[in-house]
């Protein structure tokens, strides 16, 4: 069975195809497989801007779906009549963004006579690891770092997701890009922070581990902002020469606390493997820290490949893919191409 999928809720257009291998009713042994994907991040579009700007993103995932749709289908050797279903980011994101993808989708359903089927865009992130060879098995904590989204969840199955926490406030990819915004770099910052933390001293200023110690799982990531913003000002002419320092010093505040409070969530379940997915889970510095923590304690830890961090189309196709092969969901013909811009992870089942 072939599966499309197209991802347009901020500023990535991904589509790709993937294949539920006939006859495979045990998941476990056999996940979709990806047979073709394409991607175009808009970054260089809202640089200027700072951030995304939502009506340019609409515009130009608009001009890019089906140029991109249409490398997918010639890198697949396939057809588009030899698809079997067309999933599309249903939520959250951006409600403009959002209906050019759902909008395709129906329209190729339609045009095809086949069915469709909106996905949660973060099952799509904490599913994203099953595309790599050595996929996780399930029961699992997940923790899920977005530029939107920071939250720990205990995973038993494909659709099965129990959030233990979350952040209270600003996400974690949120605090790495305005905290990069402080230090003169450009949208979305996170990436270019930690290439620039490299040069710097981790210890140099003590930058706050909100709700480090606290018993819950939530997290915390308003008031780093804001010790980041008072250093900036203190520190004036001098700032310049502080970059690196600044930026080392952020990251191991955000670091430390994702990596305790994953560790934590691990010992209260007892679960001993990791998944980390979502924009942050491409950052090295979390990657070293957790995958010693983890060593000590003999638990796993999956990534998905770098290139499936980020948003991407590969990830929706296999969420949806991966929610068929289990049942838990099945594809319609209804073309309404309604989307949820707000969407909590735990209302799916
Ligand atoms: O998952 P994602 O592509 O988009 C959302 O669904 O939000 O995540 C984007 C976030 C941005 O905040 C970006 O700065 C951050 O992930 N990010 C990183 C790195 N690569 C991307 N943050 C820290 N280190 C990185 N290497
Ligand atoms: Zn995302």
């Amino acid at each position: 069975m072939l599966i499309l999928g197209i991802e347009s809720s901020c500023d990535e257009t991904g589509v790709a195809l993937v294949e539920i291998s006939p006859g495979t009713g045990a998941p476990q042994s056999s996940w979709p497989k990806l047979i073709s994907q394409a991607l175009h991040s808009q970054i260089a579009l809202h640089t200027p801007y700072g951030g995304v700007v939502p009506e340019l993103a609409s515009r130009d995932h608009i001009q890019r779906v089906v140029p991109l749709t249409r490398a997918v289908m010639q890198g697949s050797h396939r057809q588009l009549e030899d698809i079997d279903a067309v999933a599309f980011t249903k939520g959250p994101g951006l409600a403009g963004a959002l209906l050019v993808g759902a909008g395709v989708a129906c329209a190729l359903g339609a045009s095809l006579d086949i069915p469709v089927l909106g996905v949660h865009h973060l099952e799509g992130h904490l599913l994203s690891p099953f595309l790599s060879a050595d996929a996780p098995s399930f029961p699992f904590i997940a923790l899920l770092v977005s530029g939107g989204h920071t939250q720990l969840m205990r995973v038993l199955g494909v659709g099965e997701y129990e959030i233990l926490g979350e952040s209270i406030d600003d996400a974690a990819g949120e605090a790495f890009d305005k905290s990069a915004k402080l230090l003169g770099i450009d949208y979305p910052g996170g990436k270019e922070l930690s290439e620039l933390a490299i040069h710097g001293n981790p210890l140099a200023y003590a930058f706050p581990r909100p709700l480090l110690h606290s018993k819950d799982l939530n997290f915390s990531f308003a008031g780093l902002k804001t010790a980041v913003l008072t250093q900036c000002k203190k520190l004036g002419g001098e700032l310049l020469n502080e970059r690196a320092n600044l930026a080392a010093s952020t990251q191991a505040a955000i670091v430390e606390v994702l990596v305790k409070k994953s560790i934590k969530a691990l010992a209260q379940t007892g679960l001993k493997t990791l998944v980390v997915a979502g924009g942050v889970g491409a950052n090295s510095a979390l990657r070293m820290s957790l995958n010693s923590e983890c060593r000590k304690l003999n638990i796993r830890v999956h990534y998905p490949e770098l290139e499936f961090c980020t948003d991407n189309g590969a990830m929706i196709a296999m969420a949806a893919a991966m929610r068929i092969q289990a049942k838990r969901s099945s594809p319609t013909k209804d073309y309404s191409f309604e989307v949820s811009p707000r969407w909590p992870l735990d209302q799916i089942n």
